[in-house]
């Protein structure tokens, strides 16, 4: 991969946290920033690139000045999108998402037709599949963060509880990034110990609950999302691809008969390298989490229906 430039679409928190992260971890060359309030772009890129002085490689961070400052990125990160308001329904939602979604997606075509484009916008399933319907892309090419952010908010509730394996801790979330994702304790792990040998099942239904609840807990606080765990999530992400390091990371990905289900984005377990989705790994789920799955596809489906039903993709 030549150049290592990734483009980030919308330079709200979580935009420019994820490129403050990949500057500090130094993976890439250069990270641009494309709002559709250039001066945003330009107040955060300059920040952050006065940042990168003391960075590992000082990478390079620009505003783009119009969409084809995005020309040649070999990853295309896209969190352009509007929170919901009280007064929206969730088909509003999903509607003017959906559409943002489609200028952004036609300007990435336009300039960067090679690149990966990696999906953080909300709802982050329906979304997702939105861009693979506009692009018409192999589907290893678009992956939507959800089970990276979730995995982790899983495994900072494990530590809560154990107060040990802090950054041992690996824990699985699959399903939908809402009310249906799947925390799964029986094949999560700190330190490499089953967690069902270390946590009592009352505490293991409260990390689960505590996990599902984790971004709505920041809100509460805050009255805003999260960023800095989105942020560094979406580098982790790009840094896997930039560096074809083929990590196993939960992410909404395209399914084609995997796990019985055609043409829906659902949070599953993928190896992540060079060409986006390397590989999606089919887990032999117990009944219990078979029902859960399926009720998290069909939220999703749920969403999709809304989009064809308002004739979104004719
Ligand atoms: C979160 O879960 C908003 O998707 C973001 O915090």
């Amino acid at each position: 991969m030549v150049g290592r430039k990734v483009g980030i679409v919308g330079a709200g928190f979580v935009g420019a946290t994820a490129a403050y992260s990949l500057t500090m971890v130094g993976t890439c060359h250069e990270v641009v920033l494309y709002d559709i309030a250039p001066d945003v772009a330009k107040g955060k890129a300059i920040d952050i690139g006065q940042s990168t002085n003391y960075s590992p490689k000082g990478t390079i961070v620009t505003a783009a000045e119009d969409a084809s400052g995005l020309k040649d990125c070999d990853i295309v990160v896209i969190t352009a999108g509007v929170p919901r308001r009280s007064e929206m329904t969730r088909a509003d939602l999903l509607m003017i998402n959906a559409k943002i979604m489609k200028d952004v997606v036609g300007n990435i075509q336009k300039y960067s037709p090679n690149a990966i484009i990696l999906c953080v916008s909300n709802p982050l399933d329906v979304m997702t599949y939105v861009v693979h319907k506009m692009t018409g892309w192999d589907r290893n090419r678009i992956v939507g963060m959800a089970g990276a952010l979730d995995g982790a908010r899983m495994s900072y509730q494990i530590h809560q509880k154990v107060g040990y394996g802090s950054g041992q801790t690996r824990a699985m979330v699959l399903g939908d990034h809402g009310q249906n994702m799947i925390p799964c304790p029986e094949i999560s792990a700190v330190g490499g110990v089953p967690l069902e040998q270390v946590i009592s099942k009352k505490d293991m239904e409260d990390i689960i609950a505590r996990t599902k609840e984790g971004g709505s807990e920041i809100v509460k606080y805050l009255g805003t999302s999260a960023y800095y765990a989105p942020g560094r999530a979406v580098s982790v992400m790009v840094e896997a691809i930039l560096d074809d390091s083929r990590i196993v990371m939960p992410s909404s990905v395209l399914l084609d008969g995997e796990y019985g289900y055609k043409d829906v984005t659902v949070g599953v377990p993928v190896v992540l390298g060079a060409n986006g989705v390397e590989k999606i790994i089919e887990l032999d789920l117990n009944e219990e989490t078979k029902a859960k799955f399926k009720a998290s596809v069909d939220s999703i489906q749920e969403g999709i229906d809304i989009l064809n039903e308002n004739n979104f993709f004719d």
